[in-house]
């Protein structure tokens, strides 16, 4: 058996160098046409930052896992290939802004059609609207080849910095497949080979319209547990309630789950806010405006959860930040990945540059990303060490929830920062009596403010 997938990024990557450590006797090849990014690949160097990942790599690369840059060989000799290329939200023409962009799918099913030579499994791992696949067979079957591809949706559910963890253990698999004969045959060849090492009871099957729907599902409901929990935290502040008892309340009714209630600086990543704006728009698109005007909402209290965040800061700092001195704690959208993509972090930094604060960021593994995203700002500064990074600052703030946070030394930061000292904990992760005791001004999430100057 021969498997190969088209696009070697966060989901192509991990996915396929687990299907090739639990599956030796299947061949697997990862081809892209970033001959950077494959290159990175075939080294102990490789291109994105996931713990536990280069461990899975090297048990199979080199013997049955392939990276390589020859996309018509890898296509030519695969019985599955998996498609897991961008698709990220439309930036021109219609749906501008909130459809999804299907141009690299669609280039991808005509190099298939272009150079097969035998019937083959098309797999979409990449996210994509409901319906994808009946325009992508159009396109695969135009034309007289008499070649069957038979389309299968198999969505990813991996979240970046636990990718090992869930693709080695997942909560489920979802494969979806056409009621006919061959859709069948096809969605059993690809059950078996999660059947390797995931139990059967946890592989779902579904016709492939439930399975598309269901990973954009997947993630507005994600995103909006956030974005609930975020617009409760607004409240808290107002009233004095503290957002950790809410969350925790809450989180032990059995039906509601203590999960994704941590209330924050807001989500990022590269696909909760493009996922909604893609369901968004498949419900305009079907005419049904009031369900997108409720999913489009989460988008919105999102943007708004970061632009309140900075507006606390310029609050609680007497009305300026012009020219004082602010240390970003962390640039990734989340911990224990390098990824920068949609990361709340980059609107706040461009919120305060506005201000015409002096920024220093600081991040463990995205510094290089940062400086792309910021490439555009002035007065702005990048710095590994912490330490460094804060050394005469007016203020903190935190805003990527890394564990190396959690244990800084803050008496030693405190001495060497401009007083008052303020610190603002985007994501509720700090111990904020000791830090008052220690002598600064916190400022969190949904809860009061701790100030020794009033
Ligand atoms: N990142 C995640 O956490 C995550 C989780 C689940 C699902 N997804 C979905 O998976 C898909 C891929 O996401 P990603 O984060 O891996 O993206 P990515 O940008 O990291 O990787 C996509 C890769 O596809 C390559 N590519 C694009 N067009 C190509 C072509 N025509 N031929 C060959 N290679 C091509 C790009 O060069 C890139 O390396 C998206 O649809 C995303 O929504 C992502």
């Amino acid at each position: 058996m021969n498997i190969c997938c088209i696009g070697a990024g966060y989901v192509g990557g991990p996915t396929m160098a687990m299907i090739a450590h639990k599956c030796p006797k299947v061949k697997v090849t990862v081809v892209d046409i970033n001959a950077e990014r494959i290159a990175a690949w075939q080294t102990d160097e490789l291109p994105i930052y996931e713990p536990g990942l280069l461990k899975v790599v090297k048990a199979s690369r080199g013997e049955n896992l392939f990276f390589s840059t020859e996309i018509d060989e890898g296509i030519r000799n695969a019985d599955i290939i998996f498609v897991s290329v961008n698709t990220p939200t439309k930036t021109f023409g219609e749906g501008a802004g909130r459809a999804s962009d299907l141009q690299y799918w669609e280039l991808c099913a005509r190099r298939i059609k272009d150079v097969s030579e035998s019937d083959k499994i098309i797999v979409e791992k990449s996210t994509l609207p409901v319906r994808t696949a009946e325009a992508m067979e159009r396109v695969l079957h135009s034309g007289e080849n008499g070649i069957h591809f038979e389309v299968l949706s198999n969505p990813e559910f991996l979240a970046e910095g636990t990718a090992i963890a869930d693709l080695e253990n997942p909560d489920r698999i979802l494969i979806g497949g056409h009621e006919t004969k061959t859709g069948q045959k096809a969605l059993g060849q690809l059950v078996d080979i999660y059947a390797n090492w995931v139990p059967r009871e946890r592989i779902l099957t579904s016709n492939v319209w439930s399975s598309e729907l269901s990973k954009l599902t997947a993630n507005a409901f994600l995103a909006q547990r956030v974005s609930s929990i975020n617009a409760i935290s607004a409240l808290c502040e107002a009233t004095g309630a503290n957002i950790k008892d809410v969350s925790h309340a809450i989180g032990t009714d059995s039906r509601i789950g203590s999960k994704f209630l941590q209330a924050s600086v807001g989500f990022g990543g590269s696909c909760f806010k493009k996922d909604i704006l893609n369901l968004v728009y498949l419900c305009e698109t079907y005419g049904l405006h009031e369900s997108a005007a409720y999913w489009q909402q989460v988008v919105e209290i999102n943007e708004y959860q970061q632009s309140r965040f900075v507006k606390n800061i310029l609050q609680s700092m007497f009305g300026t930040i012009a020219g004082k001195r602010i240390a970003i704690l962390g640039f990734a959208f989340k911990a224990d990945t390098g990824d920068t993509r949609e990361s709340p972090a980059i609107k706040v930094c461009k919120e305060l540059s506005e201000e015409h604060a002096k920024i220093v960021v600081s991040d463990p593994k995205a510094l290089d990303n940062a400086k792309l995203d910021l490439a555009n700002l002035e007065n702005i500064d990048f710095e590994e060490d912490v330490y460094k990074a804060v050394n005469q600052a007016d203020a903190i703030a935190l805003l990527t929830d890394w564990n190396i946070y959690k244990n800084l030394d803050f008496e030693k930061i405190y001495s060497s920062m401009q007083k008052p000292a303020f610190i603002f904990d985007g994501r509720n992760v700090l111990d904020h009596e000791k830090l008052f005791d220690l002598g600064f001004e916190v400022y969190s999430i949904g809860k009061p403010g701790l100030s020794h100057l009033n």
